[in-house]
């Protein structure tokens, strides 16, 4: 029989009462800073909040481009702004919130495969988990205990 490699991945699903107010705070802040994302191309807003080591909350949101590939997604705003601003601070948890301007409700958001080998550098660089909370419209949030949830076979750590 041919040999494999299996992984199994998990993402928790919460109610807003199962998170402490630290969490309700940060995913706040995603939701804020979401409403004031420069997205005039997709009309796709997306807010991303981290929480640092030092206890920090930092947020951004995704920045568009009339050329469309200059654009660069929420998490990834934020995670450079953190690393530039706060380098010897591990980044320990992630929310995202995501919009489309036509609807009224929230839109499921997970990060791109850019936004993931991104989150991946960071875990490596701090060794340490970065937990991923992402907003859904029901009002559940999507929890990954950490990047592996998301990207099992990476790149440059294949563990
Ligand atoms: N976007 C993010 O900000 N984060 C993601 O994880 C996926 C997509 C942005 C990029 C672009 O500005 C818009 O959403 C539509 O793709």
């Amino acid at each position: 029989m041919a040999k494999k490699i299996s992984k199994s991945v998990c993402l928790h699903i919460l109610e807003q009462g199962e998170l402490d107010d630290g969490e309700l705070a940060l995913i706040s802040l995603a939701e804020k800073s979401m409403k004031k994302a420069y997205a005039p191309y997709s009309k796709f807003t997306v807010g991303a909040s981290l929480l640092l080591k030092n206890g920090e909350m930092l947020s951004a949101n995704n920045q568009e481009n009339a050329a469309f590939p200059v654009g660069i997604c929420a998490e990834r705003v934020v995670l450079s702004y953190a690393n530039a601003n706060f380098p010897d601070q591990a980044p320990l948890k992630l929310a995202i919130a995501a919009q489309s301007i036509r609807d009224e409700e929230y839109s499921p958001i997970s990060p791109c495969g850019l936004c993931r080998q991104t989150i991946n550098e960071y875990e490596l660089k701090f060794n340490q988990e970065i937990e991923i909370y992402m907003l859904n419209p029901s009002g559940q949030i999507f929890k990954a205990d950490n990047i592996s949830q998301l990207l099992p076979f990476k790149f440059n750590n294949f563990k």
